[in-house]
């Protein structure tokens, strides 16, 4: 069990930019690999289906996916103050999980990315921890030893890694050299977070 399940939705690619790099952060790591993973949009409409495997990017997530991984980061934009609902959605189908506890003891992070900077990047990340906690999961944040946690003049919260792509009148901005070591920054902590969880149980 090595793999970190990095589990995203996004719309227009800034939340999957985000991904990349906590992705990449995963990946620095010895010994462990970021399995990434993205949901399908969910519609009003019943009867739309979407292919099995998506046309481009990575594949959409299985349950499986929870029950193989050594962690979970999990991502989505932020809508109205909270995550997706196509990612809400998916999480509702993991009662499975839920009562056999295949993520109970397994470290998570989570990580958004907002239009506005004060549009609801913390409250996103903290409502995302819910369906963790709810699930066993120990939640991995920033710490402030990462100064660019400080200086930041975009995203990055202790919460979790997260991204102003300030859409409205201004183009979209793709993630910023901050936003980004901050990603990095977790994927690599939550990584090996979950690599001395696993050994130490193994020893045990
Ligand atoms: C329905 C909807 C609700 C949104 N709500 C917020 C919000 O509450 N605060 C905010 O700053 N941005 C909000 N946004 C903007 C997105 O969070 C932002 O564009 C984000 O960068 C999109 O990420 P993506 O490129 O991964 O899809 C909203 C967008 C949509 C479509």
């Amino acid at each position: 069990m090595n793999d970190i399940l990095v589990l995203y939705y996004s719309r227009h690619g800034a939340t999957r930019e985000l991904a990349l790099a906590i992705a990449q952060g995963v990946d620095s790591v010895t010994g462990m690999q970021a399995r990434v993973r993205t949901v399908p949009p969910v519609s009003t409409v019943c009867e739309a289906t979407q292919p099995d495997i998506p046309a481009d990017g990575p594949p959409f997530a299985e349950l499986r996916d929870l029950e193989e991984c050594a962690g979970l980061a999990l991502g989505s934009p932020t809508r109205f103050g909270n995550m997706a609902a196509s990612l809400k959605y998916f999480l509702d189908g993991t009662t499975p999980q839920w009562l056999s506890g295949a993520l109970a003891g397994k470290p998570a992070s989570v990580f958004t990315s907002t239009g506005s900077l004060h549009g609801g990047q913390e409250s996103t990340l903290l409502s995302m921890m819910l369906p963790l906690l709810h699930h066993g999961m120990m939640i991995v944040g920033i710490p402030y030893t990462e100064s660019r946690l400080t200086t930041t003049q975009s995203g990055g919260t202790p919460y979790g890694a997260s991204h102003h792509a300030r859409t409205g009148d201004d183009a979209p901005h793709g993630i910023t050299a901050d936003e980004k070591a901050l990603a990095i920054a977790l994927g690599a902590r939550l990584a090996r977070t979950a690599r001395d969880l696993v050994r130490g149980a193994q020893a045990a």
